[in-house]
């Protein structure tokens, strides 16, 4: 499973005097501007980099005194050089040994790394220009409609990485997925491996989501095939596609009102954060408001203009103070559209709490040639665990 093994040899050797030369050598000279030397060692063949005069050079062999060094099976720099695992994947799997330095520095690298050997940008706010195509401001807090055209809908999800779809689902569409998600919701225990659950202060568990929530409704399942949300999906611009046997299926997420602990809220992220980058991305994610939402209520947020740009693993929210927060605020009916490596979040409500929509992620047709049937993102990135232990074992 996963991305074809790149031989780090044969990469030094030649695609990387192409890529250094070229516009992803200039997206990693931006990336790596103000970090110190990198020895980065595979399999004992090893390489320095720098960023030397506004640019970065790699040379064969190790400099005496980097400022951080990381050594790793080449598996594991295949797996990082096409982003199938990212450098805390490869850390939580035991796979890096840092013998100079810490995993803060080697992170900080790692834009730089994504831009050269993919030509992925680091995101940086100012470069990111959200207007609209006669150069005008885009109102971030807007919402759009299914009466706008295709056009329209899918530059401004092209610009922001999120589009607000106010009205998509009638009133009796709402109130049948509502009776649905209590149907659902009370057919559940804590037996059940496809469903999450939160805790409350007296200590006592509350269901937060269910995967594959097509099992109890079909009805859930059917939706992602509704024109409304495959025209919404189609917005992305490149083929995708609905699996409803992988990758969690329909996903009813639940936030009940009421302090929580657990796994009800999530930090900001991408979602190819850990990896899988080259399987799963581009991919579009549909959430359906059974109920309003609103930051009270811990609703969806998203860093405008974010997506299909790297972002240092584990940012810190100071950090992001200037950059363009936005709160999806929706009503009933209302569908919110992102592409998912926007860096987005579920914080926790400010307020009571409560809310409950039905999330429909699309991908890569070719997803399934990587990921089967009950598998997700994290099945792939334990398997290249795997891969690489018997390959250290042999
Ligand atoms: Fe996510």
């Amino acid at each position: 499973m996963g991305a074809d093994v790149i031989d780090a040899k044969i990469y030094h050797s030649s695609t990387l005097g192409r890529s250094l030369d070229g516009p992803w050598g200039v997206l990693a000279s931006t990336a790596a501007a103000g970090l110190g030397p990198l020895v980065l060692e595979v399999d004992g063949d090893r390489w320095t980099y720098s960023y030397l005069d506004g640019t970065l050079h790699v040379l064969a062999g190790a400099i005496e005194d980097p400022w951080v060094r990381v050594s790793m099976s080449s598996i594991a720099w295949s797996d990082l050089a096409s982003s199938t695992r990212t450098f805390i994947s490869l850390q939580l799997a035991g796979e890096l040994e840092i013998a100079h330095g810490s995993f803060s520095r080697l992170s900080r690298w790692e834009c730089a790394l994504r831009a050269l050997y993919l030509g992925v940008p680091a995101y940086d706010p100012e470069r990111v220009a959200l207007v609209d195509d006669v150069d005008a401001p885009i109102d971030l807090a807007a919402t759009v409609s299914l009466d706008d055209d295709n056009a329209y809908l899918a530059s401004r999800l092209s610009t922001t990485g999120y589009l607000h779809v106010a009205g998509v689902l009638s009133p009796e569409e709402v109130a049948q997925l509502a009776d649905e998600a209590v149907r659902v919701a009370g057919l559940m225990d804590r037996s059940d491996p496809f469903t999450w659950w939160a805790e409350r202060p007296d200590g006592s568990d509350v269901l937060c989501r269910v995967i594959y929530a097509h099992r109890m409704s079909p009805l859930l399942g059917d939706l992602a095939d509704d024109p409304r949300m495959r025209r919404l999906a189609g917005l992305l611009g490149s083929p995708v596609e609905s699996f409803l046997d992988r990758m969690d299926g329909p996903t009813l997420l639940m936030k009940p009102p009421g302090p929580l602990r657990g796994l009800s809220n999530l930090p900001w992220h991408q979602d190819c954060g850990l990896g899988g980058h080259p399987v799963i991305c581009p991919a579009v994610s549909l959430g359906i408001q059974i109920t309003a939402a609103s930051t009270e209520r811990g609703c969806l947020e998203v860093i405008a203009g974010s997506h299909g740009q790297s972002i240092p693993a584990g940012i810190d929210v100071d950090a992001m103070e200037t950059w363009p927060r936005v709160a999806v605020e929706t009503q009933p009916g209302d569908v919110t559209v992102h592409v998912m490596d926007v860096l987005h979040a579920s914080p926790p409500p400010t307020g009571e709490g409560g809310r409950t929509t039905l999330y429909l992620s699309y991908y890569p047709p070719t997803l399934s040639e990587h990921i089967g049937p009950g598998e997700a993102v994290n099945d792939m990135v334990r398997g290249r665990q795997l891969d690489a232990e018997a390959t250290r074992g042999s």
